[in-house]
């Protein structure tokens, strides 16, 4: 019942669409009519903002760290698993948006920053590297989830595994249409409208 209850507030923690209430808040429209539709910063960068780009990665990735932080400190680490589970399927799948959220990637971050600050630092080397030679969000992404659960056993924060191989599966999942584009050559860059 604590673990359900944990999965619950990580849930809503999670769903908070960070991209779509900064963009209406900071008068830059509509998200879902800009870019790629997604709610997340690289497509809040698409309305030519750094600052709410920058906000919409930073809140993202924070709402489940604070998700974490609180299961752990009330509840212990299996809750804070199952909270890191929770929020990340919230940021996918939240109930305001009738489900259709966003693509993962910066609540990602947060998560394995948290839960395995190692692999956490080596994943944001692997984006941050994809992203510079290739300027493709996307792409960083793809690479970063499929890499860092074997950085994980790797540097002995195997416990987190199964939390990397799952999160990864899901962000191959919601970029379904990000890899039919790339495949294609017709993915946009990183910064292009
Ligand atoms: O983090 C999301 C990114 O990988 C792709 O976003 O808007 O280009 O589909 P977008």
């Amino acid at each position: 019942l604590v673990l359900a209850l944990w999965a619950v507030i990580g849930y809503l923690l999670g769903s908070i669409p960070s991209g779509i209430i900064l963009a209406r808040v900071m008068g830059l429209g509509n998200l879902r009519e800009i870019g790629s539709g997604n709610i997340g910063a690289t497509n809040v960068l698409r309305t030519g903002s750094k600052k709410a780009a920058a906000l919409t990665l930073l809140f993202d990735a924070g709402k489940a760290i604070v998700a974490i932080l609180l299961a752990r400190f009330f509840a212990g680490d299996d809750a804070a698993q199952v909270a890191a589970l929770a929020a990340f399927i919230g940021h996918c799948f939240p109930v305001w948006l009738g489900f259709k959220g966003g693509k993962g990637v910066a609540t990602y971050f947060g998560i394995i920053l948290v839960i395995a600050p190692i692999s956490g630092l080596v994943a944001c080397a692997i984006w941050l590297t994809t992203a510079a030679i290739s300027r493709y969000s996307s792409l960083a992404a793809l690479l970063t989830a499929g890499w860092t659960p074997l950085v994980m056993l790797y540097v002995q924060e195997g416990y987190a595994f199964y939390l990397g191989v799952t999160l990864g599966g899901l962000i191959y999942v919601r970029h379904w249409q990000n890899i039919q584009r790339l495949k294609r050559g017709e993915e946009t860059k990183i910064g292009a409208k």
